[in-house]
This record gives C-alpha cells, structure tokens and sequence, in this order.
C-alpha cells in the first residue's frame, strides 16, 4: 500500500433499551472491528467511533413501565453495553453515547446548519394520540398493515419486513400496541427534513457505487430513491435533542427524533475524540480531507437511515443540495464511502426477540464460551450477505472442527514440538521445494485474504485464512517432523522452522477476527510488545445529567496505533525461546447444544 488512507469506521449505535444480543453484534459489531483491525494493521489512519443511541420513544416507554427515568434506564443499559462491547474486544477509538454535552451542540449545529439553507422547513402534521389517556402515542407504538409491502407487523417509523420508513398515519389499521387501541390522530406542528431537494446528489452518489457496495444493499438504497418525501425530524415527546430555534427550544414536549440525533452521533463522536486527544481538530482529518474514506456498519433494518437520510442531511448541511447554500460552522463534510449492511441472524429458526426471550445476550454467551469463538462464529457462519440461522450445534461444531481442531491444533502441536525438542525457534537449513511452495502460499495469503477485507468481504476472507491453516496441517503431517528425529534431526529442525513460519503468518492473517487469540500466540512465539491493541473503559464526566450537573459514564478507548500486528508475513527469528503452549481454545462436549437449547425453551417456551 503506498500511501496512509483516513479510515473512519463508523458502528450503528446500538439502542441503550436493553442488553444487546448476538445477532445486533453479528450486524454492527464484530464485523466492523475486522476491518478497523485490518486497516490499522495495513498502515492507515483507522478511527473507529459509536456509542449508545439514549433518545427516543422506546426507552422512554420502557423506562415509564419501570417506573424509573428515561436518563436512569440509558445509564444502566449504556454501561452494560460498553462492558459487553470491550468484552467481545471491539476496538473502538471511542465509544460514547448520545446524551454528552458534545453531542447536543454538535446535533443543534447540524440542524441549524440544515435550517439555514433551507432544507428543513415546518409543517402541521397528524400525530397519534391515545384516546383513553390522551397522552401522545410513540411512532413504534402505533402498529398496522404496511402500505407498501402488506405485512401486518409494521411499526408507525418503519417496516421491519420491506425496510420502508413510515410515519404513523400511513399505517392500514392501526393500533396502538400498548393496550390494541385504534390510535386518534391530531394536529401538531413540526419539522421536516426536505429528502426531495437531495434526490439527483444522491442519485449520482449511490450510481458511483456500483460495483464497490455488497449488491443488495445498494439495490435497496437505489429503491428507496423512487419515493422520497420530506421525513419529520422531530417528534412529540420530552426525551431528546431540544430543538435549536426561538420559541421551540424551550417546549417541553418537542424534541428532535431519535434518528436525527443518532445519526450525527458519528460526527459528534468523531469530535469528542479529537478533544479527548488534546487535538480538537483531529476529527476533519476523516471527515474533510477529500481522500478520506468512510465505512459505515450495520444491520439491514438501518440502510435507510445511512443510504438516504444522512447523506441528505451531510449535503444540505455543506450546502450541496439542489437548494445550494453555505457550509456550516464546521465546514462542508464527506459522504459515506461504503454502507456495509449484514442481513439479519436468526437463533435455532425463529427472530431474536427479547421480549419472547427467543435471546442470547453477549453477557450471557461471554460468561459461557470465549470471544474469539463467538468471534469465528459471527464471521463464519453469520448474515454477511443473506440471513442466517444461529444454531448451537453448528457453533459447537465450528469451534471443535475449526478453531480447536484445524488452528488450535495447528498451533499446539508445532510450538509444542519445537519448545520441547529445541527449546527455541530453530534455523532452517536448506529448503525443499515443498517448504518453498508452503511459504510462498502463505505469505501470498496477505494479498489474496486483505483484497477481500479491504472490500468487507469478511467471510470469504476467513475461509481463504483458514485454507492457509489447513494446508500448513497438511504440511506438517506429510513431513512428520517426530519421525525425523532420529533419521535426520537437522530436517526435523528445517521442518519445524518452516512450521512456525506458518503458525506465525496464520495468526496475522487471523488477527482481524480473533484479536485475543491471537495475542496469545504472538507470546507464545517469544513476541514482545503489544501485537494487536486490545479496548478498555475508562471514565468520562458530562455536564449533562448526574447531580449538580456531573454525570460520570463509561466510554470505551484503546491504543491500536502502535501495535505490532502488520499486515505482512513477519519472519521469525531463529533463537527465540518458546515456551510449551496453553491450548488456544475450549474444546466444548455435545452436551452443550441440549444444554442451551433447553435453556432457550425453558425460557421462550415453545
Ligand atoms: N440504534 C439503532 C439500532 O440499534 C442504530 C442507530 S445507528 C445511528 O438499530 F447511527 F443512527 F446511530
Ligand atoms: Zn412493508
């Protein structure tokens, strides 16, 4: 690679309602720590922002159920995530949350920047009421018929089955899903976002992107475009981003819609890193230079939102609507590069949903079985390009095949062998034509696995790693280094050599998907120094919330840039000393798969 690129590696921010689940982290999470990982290996610029997503009608729904405070039930779920988060070793730069200080001024600038050049204008709309309490009705609370595709279980901000946004009154019979009542609707004043005026900017943008995004993903972008309408960017509702405008900032039930806010939180996050560094105008590096490049992860259910809405509010806030204008305060800034979406997990053939208990959160999985295996599994077998069932047999049956048996065993058996007989890495003498053809395959496995991580083709990219681990295997037993012993100890060591020499190229090539593991071998190896960084919580304090206006929070953070994980075979140095190894992985009985599937039923029923 020539020259450092500016990578922004923007994770959809998971919602502080509840504990995440392993098909959220199998969208946003662990495939968008592979690339950042990659990327920093490969020399460039990586930031990796996020944050919990705190506003909105749902937590303010659950945290009325409660009996406890939308700010209470955020805290209590942002923590757990950030801890969940560094639990799975996803290496963000910074991890925060939407209800900082920083983030209201940075939604309010955007929103005032938007107003400005006229691409956000007032209208008097209907809203859903509930007839029996009067009080507003929230948007997801309001269910009914999709308009577009007909499913009955469609949302009033979203169809869940064709992905369409919707607004509660284009809902077939709709119904409040609290208490089934049929909501009323009344008027109520709000403002739009002018989608219309971005249609031919983000026509030609998402045309450029043929042949470089996952072909369904802009295929659903490109459709979306058919129907653009203004989108209301602010709700009824008292928990959210006050509005930055003469006579609507100080209403108590106004505020801007979750999605407006969250969206920015890339952006705000962005800069609340660069202050955290003592460097406040960091962040443009990513944002403004005109090569930077920027990669957003996600589930399918959040294309819309990342495809059309943002990019819409990127241009009208730099001024390149088809109304024109001005840049912001903070100067014109860069359309996404790429909108990675997965497709969504399945669990043992039926929809996550917590609320039926048909889950497995992080927590639970990381108390029971280790990242890196849940990691491999995401990777492996998740919804990269279509859905995906998650079953327990197949994940046993991936950990024990593939990581304990293929790389595990890999790994144990040539470091064993040579820390026992040798002591430390062994010279090779002269090499066959076989050694040369094994270490020329591997060392090409860098060009080959970082094409397809370059361009998130993360599964292919694991599978062409893994086919590096299994032809060293085969290397190994067909050169049955222990029958050399005696015969001919000096091709023994050669023997050895060459395998380390693979071991050590296999765990470079693995280090995107299994960091901790990884880590491991690089010690085991005589490796000093800290190969691939891994994340860590520290504490922030905010003005907002807390008492006396100091609130304390978790974010998460790291140092990845001065690791010594390169993306390039790194030769190994004859007489460093090996240690015998620790297995790399938990080899797991069968008992497990009934094990957690009875867990499932007793929990869900069936
Ligand atoms: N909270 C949303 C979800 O979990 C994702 C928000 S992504 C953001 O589906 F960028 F808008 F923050
Ligand atoms: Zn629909």
């Amino acid at each position: 690679m020539s020259s450092k690129r500016h990578i922004l590696t923007a994770v959809a921010w998971p919602y502080a309602n509840g504990p995440r689940h392993i098909g959220h982290v199998s969208g946003f999470g662990v495939p968008s720590d592979v690339f950042a990982r990659f990327q920093r290996m490969s020399g460039n610029n990586v930031l990796m922002v996020s944050g919990t997503d705190e506003h909105g009608t749902p937590i303010q729904v659950l945290a009325d159920q409660e009996g406890v405070s939308a700010r209470e039930l955020a805290d209590r779920y942002n923590r757990i995530i950030a801890e969940d988060l560094v639990a799975l070793g996803l290496s963000y730069d910074l991890f925060t949350r939407t209800t900082t200080a920083n983030h209201y001024a940075v939604v309010q600038e955007l929103f005032t920047g938007l107003h400005r050049n006229g691409y956000i204008f007032s209208k008097t709309t209907k809203g859903a009421i509930s007839p029996s309490t009067g009080r507003t009705l929230p948007d997801r609370y309001v269910e009914g018929t999709c308009p577009i595709c007909g499913y009955d279980g469609a949302r009033g901000d979203q169809c869940d089955n064709c992905g369409k946004q919707l607004d509660p009154t284009d809902l077939i019979n709709p119904r409040s899903k609290i208490n089934g009542e049929t909501p009323e609707f009344v008027d109520t004043e709000h403002f739009m976002l002018d989608l219309p005026a971005f249609a031919e900017q983000l026509s030609e943008w998402l045309k450029s992107k043929g042949g470089e995004w996952r072909p369904n993903v802009l295929k659903f972008s490109l459709n979306l475009l058919d129907e653009l309408q203004p989108r209301a960017i602010t709700r009824d509702l008292d928990w959210g981003v006050p509005i930055p405008l003469e006579g609507w900032r100080d209403q108590p039930n106004k505020r801007l819609y979750v999605w407006f806010d969250a969206v920015i939180g890339y952006l705000s996050a962005s800069i609340e890193w660069a202050k955290r560094t003592g460097d406040p105008e960091a962040w443009r590096k990513w944002w403004q230079n005109s090569d930077a490049e920027s990669f957003y992860f996600m589930g399918k259910d959040n294309i819309v939102f990342h495809s059309e809405i943002w990019p819409a509010m990127l241009l009208g806030y730099s001024g390149k609507g088809s109304k024109g204008g001005e840049p912001g305060s903070l100067g014109a800034l860069n359309l996404p590069t790429e909108v990675v979406s997965s497709e969504f997990l399945t669990m043992e053939g039926r929809k996550f949903s917590s609320s039926r208990r048909v889950v497995i959160y992080v927590r639970d999985f990381l108390e029971r079985y280790d990242a890196d295996a849940l990691r491999y599994y995401i990777i492996a077998a998740g919804p990269e390009t279509q859905d995906t069932d998650f079953t327990w047999a197949e994940f046993v049956r991936r950990n024990n095949d593939e990581l304990v048996a293929t790389w595990g065993n890999l790994v144990n058996r040539s470091i064993s062998m040579a820390a026992k007989n040798i002591g430390h890495i062994p010279e090779a003498g002269e090499l066959t034509d076989a050694d040369r053809a094994v270490l020329d395959a591997s060392k090409a496995a860098f060009a080959t696995v970082g094409e397809r991580l370059n361009r998130a083709q993360f599964k292919a990219a694991l599978q062409e790693a893994m086919r590096v681990v299994a032809e060293a295997n085969k290397y190994f037993s067909e050169q049955a280094p222990w029958k050399l012993k005696k015969t001919d100890p000096k091709r023994m060591e050669t023997v050895l050599h060459v395998a380390l020499q693979l071991v050590s190229d296999a765990k470079t090539l693995l280090t995107p998907f299994l960091p901790a593991s990884s880590n491991k071998v690089y010690e085991m190896l005589g490796g000093t120094g800290t190969w691939t960084g891994m994340p860590r919580l520290e504490e922030a304090t905010d003005s907002i919330g807390g008492e006396e206006g100091v609130s304390t929070y978790p974010v998460i953070t790291g140092d990845y840039a001065d690791n010594e994980a390169r993306w390039e075979s790194i030769p190994i140095v004859p007489g460093t000393p090996l240690k015998p190894p620790t297995p790399l992985f938990r080899k797991l009985d069968q008992s497990v798969v009934d094990e957690e599937l009875a867990r499932l039923e007793a929990a869900a029923g069936s």
